[in-house]
């Protein structure tokens, strides 16, 4: 039973984030949404919303989910202990994979566990979560980057 582990700060989640965890979930028994925590980052959304939301938004979709929340530690010490076979990462640009490849490199010397890359649909390209707060700050109309679940809860 092959287990991927899709992990990420998901402040907020967006369409992006739904295409990339729905596509693993075709390829993977079970798909582990892991919502990292890094206060360095200064998250709009606690942690606990995140996951509260990301198991709301993921309820009405195809594919076998667990969403949970890694507050300290290795992520692949997380992925071990959950028998994990792979980690997910979206790619939407070079950018993103200049980021991502010391990452995956890094986790897989330390583990063993490889990441699958899985190349961002052209639809959500450009739509990044910062890009979504600043929008959202700005008074712009976010509904076309992130379900409504999410545009109530940065609302409140
Ligand atoms: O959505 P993000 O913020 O770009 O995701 C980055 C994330 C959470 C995947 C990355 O920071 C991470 O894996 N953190 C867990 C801590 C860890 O294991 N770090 C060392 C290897 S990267």
């Amino acid at each position: 039973m092959a287990i991927a582990v899709y992990p990420g700060s998901f402040d907020p989640f967006t369409y992006g984030h739904i295409d990339i965890a729905t596509r693993a979930a075709k390829m993977f028994e079970t798909v582990h949404i892991v919502v990292v925590h890094n206060p360095a980052k200064n998250p709009r959304l606690s942690t606990n919303q995140r996951v509260e939301l990301i198991k709301e938004i993921l309820a009405n979709k195809p594919g076998n989910y667990v969403v949970s929340s890694l507050d300290s530690g290795l992520l692949v010490d997380y992925c071990k202990d959950l028998g994990a076979d792979a980690l997910v990462k979206g790619v939407r640009t070079n950018v993103d994979l200049d980021y991502e490849l010391p990452m995956a490199q890094v986790n897989r010397d330390l583990s063993g566990i490889e990441t699958i890359f899985i190349p961002a649909d052209p639809t959500h390209g450009f739509v990044s979560s910062s890009l979504v707060k600043q929008v959202f700050d700005l008074g712009g109309d976010i509904s076309k980057y992130v379900p409504s679940e999410v545009v109530k809860a940065l609302s409140k």
